[in-house]
């Protein structure tokens, strides 16, 4: 899924580890990055199904949506020990950005709730000729 970036939906806080301050992700894209709705959009939910993995489906996925979103910034969360995930999306060009993360709780299927840290990841649009 990926969605410009929205004030509503996009309202989860940021930490900056060196800092040790919070912003809110919508505030904080638009203050560092001049980020609006029309050029930065916020990609989620990849996931290809277990047996179907290896084959290249996340790639051609990726590919084919961000050559729709060529002109926009895209950036996107991935856990901090998900190192297959990251690896995809660095060699489709996005970066780390140092220094920030998130903190996701998710509740299981079992009832117990499981904490995840998470990094931040974005790809700059590529300059306009
Ligand atoms: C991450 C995920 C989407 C990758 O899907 P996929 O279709 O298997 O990925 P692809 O076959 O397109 O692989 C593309 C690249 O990702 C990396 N990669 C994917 N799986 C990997 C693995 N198990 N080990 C190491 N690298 C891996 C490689 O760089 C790979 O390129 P290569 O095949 O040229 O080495 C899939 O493993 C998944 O659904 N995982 C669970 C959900 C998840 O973590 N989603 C990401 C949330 S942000």
């Amino acid at each position: 899924m990926a969605v410009p970036l929205n004030e509503n939906s996009l309202d989860f806080e940021i930490i900056d580890f060196n800092k040790n301050i919070s912003h809110n992700c919508y505030e904080y894209f638009k203050r560092t990055f001049d980020s609006t709705p029309e050029n930065t959009w916020y990609l989620d939910d990849l996931g290809v199904r277990k047996d179907k993995r290896r084959r290249g489906v996340a790639k051609r996925l990726l590919k084919t949506c961000l050559t729709k979103l060529n002109s926009k910034n895209v950036f996107l969360r991935t856990s901090d020990s998900n190192n297959q995930a990251q690896l995809l999306y660095q060699n489709l060009g996005f970066r780390h950005i140092d220094g920030l993360y998130t903190q996701v709780s998710h509740k299981r299927l079992d009832g117990s709730v499981r904490e995840d840290r998470r990094i931040i990841m974005l790809r700059q649009a590529e300059p306009i000729e």
